[in-house]
């Protein structure tokens, strides 16, 4: 008589665990290796479709760090172009994504398009405040230390909000 502990191979669940046993040993031994030569290469999507395999049409549109002058920053006022622009202090800021401050309907939509360091320094909207586009740039030197503090002040917020995207420079120096 076959004792309780002996292993019997007649029995299902035990022929299940053999087979298992050998189908994995079989698996370590000899590991599947994708046949990636002999396929057919699968084409890159360009689109969704479906499942995570996608890519866009067109690569998203990138931020260049460029130089300005008054005259090129001022299409960049927010009426025509989707992209506004200002600068303070000769650095030019990204400012799309305040639209609701910047855009033609804005409560500071006097500064875009437009050096606005004066502004910024003085806390002003006054249109004396910017200096017309094919004018020489303003060089703040009647600016008092509070107002130069005001304006570097500004420069701190826009950094940390918004994307620096170029400088600024006289009209004739490019
Ligand atoms: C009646 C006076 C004013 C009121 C009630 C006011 C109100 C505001 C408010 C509510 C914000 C938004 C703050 C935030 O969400 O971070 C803001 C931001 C701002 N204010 Fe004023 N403001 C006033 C005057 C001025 C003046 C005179 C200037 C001139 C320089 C100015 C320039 C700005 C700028 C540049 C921002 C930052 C917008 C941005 O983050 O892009 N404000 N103001």
């Amino acid at each position: 008589m076959a004792s309780n502990s002996q292993f019997n191979l007649g029995s299902p669940i035990n022929t299940a665990l053999f087979l298992f046993i050998l189908y994995s040993v079989q698996k370590i031994i000899f590991p599947s290796v994708p046949d990636t030569e002999n396929k057919k290469k699968q084409p890159t999507p360009t689109e969704f479709k479906s499942g995570y395999t996608w890519s866009p049409k067109t690569h998203p549109p990138t931020v260049l760090f460029k130089t300005y002058t008054p005259k090129m920053l001022q299409p960049f006022n927010g009426t025509d172009n989707p992209r506004i622009l200002l600068a303070i202090s000769g650095t030019v800021f990204d400012v799309s994504s305040g639209r609701n401050f910047y855009g033609p309907n804005g409560m500071y939509g006097n500064f875009a398009g437009r050096d606005a360091s004066r502004g910024m320094a003085k806390q002003s909207f006054d249109t004396e405040m910017l200096t017309p586009v094919d004018q020489p740039l303003d060089k703040l030197t009647d600016l008092t230390p509070d107002e130069i503090d005001n304006m570097k002040g500004w420069i701190d917020h826009f950094s940390n909000k918004y994307l620096v995207c170029g400088k600024l420079v006289e009209n004739d120096a490019i």
